[in-house]
């Protein structure tokens, strides 16, 4: 599984610009499901099963990163932020844009040095001398870069807000027999500018159970508000975040099997952000949804911070989850 999400997160794909993340997924669950599909907005449908009931696992395949506003004389490209990239994360940080460019962030020298600058003081320096020269033009989209870093158990990568959820979904359908429940694997675009993918997929798939893969705050650093998620205790189980209430029945249901099967899990109430669980569950009719979020350090920094242990038992309880038939 460690080189599965190398190769995803070795992949530049900010949202709306999957095409590269897509194919790397595409090449990977040939063989893994009964009928894949690709739909309008570029989400990938993959429906393995075709009795009981139907259950819509979600997880993003894009990645925060900027999108040029403005190219100076002297060639260095201003930029706003596509999803939540964080100004003190940014600068020293290298990208790489949708055309191949690479370039690293510069802010300027003040005085005060340590002061965060504000994301539209900062640029980002491809190496051009003149606005003529620069290889990148207004509304050109870059990534972060970061290799993969091993660190004992633990990963660092750029892009691990999702591609570590797109992992779990992925070895999940590896590990799933054709089963009792029609399961949805939906690779979803544009999750980090307000889960679009997700709202029309869940709309078009109608699933009667909803579970969304994605990352989750942790509070096991030095100084970090007050919170219980930390890097190797589970997977977490998402109770709320700030834009939904998870299902308790689906809630119960997940942690009822983590305790049958002896996985270790957290519960999680995310007080910043929210998943394409949200629109899952408010589609239609309203779909009873859960999330199933891997702990992780530095979320939306260049490099974020996972244990390995979390996404193996994430893999264990999802396919737990699945694997029976589902009575709420
Ligand atoms: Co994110
Ligand atoms: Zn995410």
């Amino acid at each position: 599984m460690k080189k599965l999400i190398q190769k995803l997160t070795d992949t530049y794909s900010p949202s709306g610009y999957e095409e590269a993340i897509r194919d790397v997924i595409l090449a990977e669950i040939k063989e893994l499901a009964e009928d894949i599909r690709v739909d309008a907005l570029g989400n990938i449908i993959a429906k393995k099963g075709k009795h009981g009931k139907r259950v819509m696992v979600a997880a993003h395949m894009d990645e925060i990163g900027l999108i040029a506003t403005h190219i100076d004389e002297s060639g260095f490209v201003y930029f706003t932020s596509v999803g939540g990239s964080n100004p003190r994360y940014l600068p020293g940080g290298h990208v790489r844009f949708v055309n191949g460019v690479l370039g690293v962030i510069g802010s300027e020298r003040i005085s005060k040095a340590n002061v965060v600058q504000p994301i539209d003081k900062l640029f980002v320096d491809v190496g051009a001398t003149s606005a003529a020269e620069c290889p990148v033009q207004v509304g050109d989209m870059a990534a972060f870069v970061h290799p993969n870093v091993q660190m004992g158990g633990r990963l660092v990568a750029k892009s691990l807000d999702d591609r570590i959820g797109v992992a779990v979904a992925i070895e999940t359908m590896r590990r799933l027999k054709s089963g009792p429940n029609e399961v949805f694997f939906v690779f979803s675009v544009q999750e980090e500018l307000g889960t679009r993918g997700a709202i029309v997929s869940a709309y078009g798939i109608d699933p009667e159970i909803g579970i969304g893969l994605d990352v989750s705050h942790t509070g096991d650093t030095p100084n970090s508000i007050r919170r219980e998620l930390a890097l190797g205790a589970g997977p977490a189980i998402m109770v709320k975040d700030s834009r939904m209430l998870y299902d308790p029945k689906v809630v119960a249901w997940m942690e009822g099997t983590a305790k049958k099967a002896k996985i270790p899990v957290q519960r999680e109430v995310l007080v910043g952000g929210s998943t394409d669980a949200r629109a899952i569950q408010v589609t239609r009719l309203g779909v009873p949804t859960g999330g199933l979020a891997i702990p992780c350090r530095y979320i939306h920094s260049p490099s974020e911070m996972i244990d390995y242990e979390d996404v193996e038992n994430a893999v264990k309880l999802l396919t737990a989850l699945l694997s029976a038939p589902i009575e709420l």
